[in-house]
């Protein structure tokens, strides 16, 4: 039995301590030294291994065979749990030869040459957004949801063959599914919320696979609609959670990679200040980026066999949080790991994006991205300052920011 306390062991159960980064990572690195692998006994959820280091978080996503990601790849409280399983399947959720013959569907797309292919959408998203940032040059604008929000949405949707002019309803179903845990966001009613969300979800992509099948195009909506298993094409069940999960995995991670880096560069002048002399350490600068802000904060393993893990006995059947926010903190790993240092030589060997068969399939696609943002944006900056009160969202699993107050000053 351990000797920490339930209170502090809260914060992977209790979605308002991920809003408070600092005591988050206080308590985290108290725990990740003292235990690494520390049991978590919270009423309300499933007893669960959070696990902080990053040799061991790495270890256990590299095996894919002892930690499995089903049933329950998400952390979801008990009463979820007696649900009888999660509600929605995907990618996420499968292991083994199941999960890589899904993976390949649209494998070919998340390629860094077909990335590479991407560039011009992403260029004119980025320039959309900064025309608008320059347009009111030097007034405090919310950066989270008027700037860095709509790069990523608009790049993902474009790729699927999506118009600009769902944006906003793409948006607001994905920040209800995700953000469903935030008090500020949430319907009256969670469950209801969910089930009409999935809902909603369910019959925009079932048009868009319809009107795929009848017409194939070259983009990714067509390829998910036309990809067969076993010689025949998918099913709803099957084609509708692979569409959400790819339609919005792809935006709160990036948008809030994006907005806690401007965050982080308001807040770390020295370091602006050597990426606008030098912008050639911009592209390794969006790695100390990525493991600075680790907007995911968890995925779930299922132990497949009794396995030792950090000195601690692990039964088969023990379920185990990943923490990436941890992992990317640990000083065995990160020298001065709570310094943001845009010339971290090692930052790339954060775990922001995974590791192993379930590795980030976006990655190449969010690299891009974040580097053709700042190194745009950048050069440009003559000055930038956090103008107000900063609000993250409640949430245990991918991190927003509910309000990013920010006056920039920008070259013409
Ligand atoms: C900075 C941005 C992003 C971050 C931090 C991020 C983070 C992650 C993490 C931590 C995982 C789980 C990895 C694991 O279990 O080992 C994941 C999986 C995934 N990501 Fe991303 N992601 C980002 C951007 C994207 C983008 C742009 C897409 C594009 C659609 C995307 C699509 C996916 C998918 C489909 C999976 C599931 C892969 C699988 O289970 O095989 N992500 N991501």
């Amino acid at each position: 039995m351990s000797a920490t306390t339930t209170e502090r062991l809260s914060i992977f159960t209790d979605p308002s301590a991920y809003a408070d980064e600092e005591s988050w990572h206080r308590e985290a690195a108290r725990l990740r030294r003292e235990e690494g692998v520390v049991r978590v006994d919270d009423p309300g959820f499933v007893p669960f291994w959070a696990v902080l280091r990053h040799r061991d978080v790495s270890a256990v996503e590299r095996d894919g065979a002892t930690f499995r990601n089903a049933p329950y790849p998400i952390l979801v409280d008990g009463k979820d749990r007696d649900g009888g399983g999660p509600p929605v399947r995907n990618l996420v959720g499968m292991d083994g030869a199941e999960h890589r013959e899904y993976r390949k569907l649209v494998a070919r797309w998340f390629r860094t040459g077909a990335v590479r292919a991407q560039a011009p959408a992403i260029e004119q998203a980025v320039d959309r957004v900064l025309a608008d940032v320059a347009a009111r040059n030097g007034e405090t604008i919310e950066f989270a949801s008027e700037v860095a929000a709509g790069i990523p949405l608009r790049v993902i949707l474009a790729a699927m063959g999506i118009g600009p002019e769902d944006d906003a309803r793409i948006h607001r179903l994905s920040q209800e599914l995700f953000g469903s845990k935030d008090t500020d966001v949430a319907r009256a009613d969670n469950d209801a919320t969910i089930a009409v969300v999935v809902q909603e979800f369910g019959e925009y992509f079932m048009g868009l696979a319809m009107r795929r099948r009848a017409e194939p195009t070259d983009d990714l909506g067509s390829a998910l609609a036309n990809a067969t298993v076993d010689g025949r094409l998918l099913e709803p069940p099957e084609l509708v959670p692979y569409y959400v999960l790819l339609a919005t995995a792809g935006h709160d991670t990036v948008s809030t990679v994006l907005a806690g880096g401007i965050e982080a560069l308001a807040s770390h002048p020295d370091q602006l200040a050597r990426l606008q002399a030098d912008p050639a350490l911009i592209p390794a600068a969006i790695e100390e980026i990525a493991r600075w802000v680790t907007p995911t904060k968890h995925f779930m393993r299922t132990a497949a066999r009794d396995v030792e893990l950090g000195g601690r006995r692990i039964a088969a059947g023990d379920w185990l949080l990943l923490s990436y926010p941890s992992a990317n903190r640990d000083e065995e790993v990160f020298a001065s790991p709570y310094e943001f240092d845009v010339t971290r030589r090692d930052a790339a060997n954060h775990l922001a994006y995974g590791a192993g068969p379930h590795f980030c399939l976006g990655a190449y696609l969010a690299r891009l991205e974040l580097r053709t943002f700042f190194e745009r944006l950048i050069p440009r900056i003559r000055s930038l300052e956090i103008d107000g009160e900063v609000v993250r969202a409640k949430t245990t699993f991918v991190a927003t920011f509910r309000r990013l107050p920010v006056r920039l000053e920008l070259d013409a």
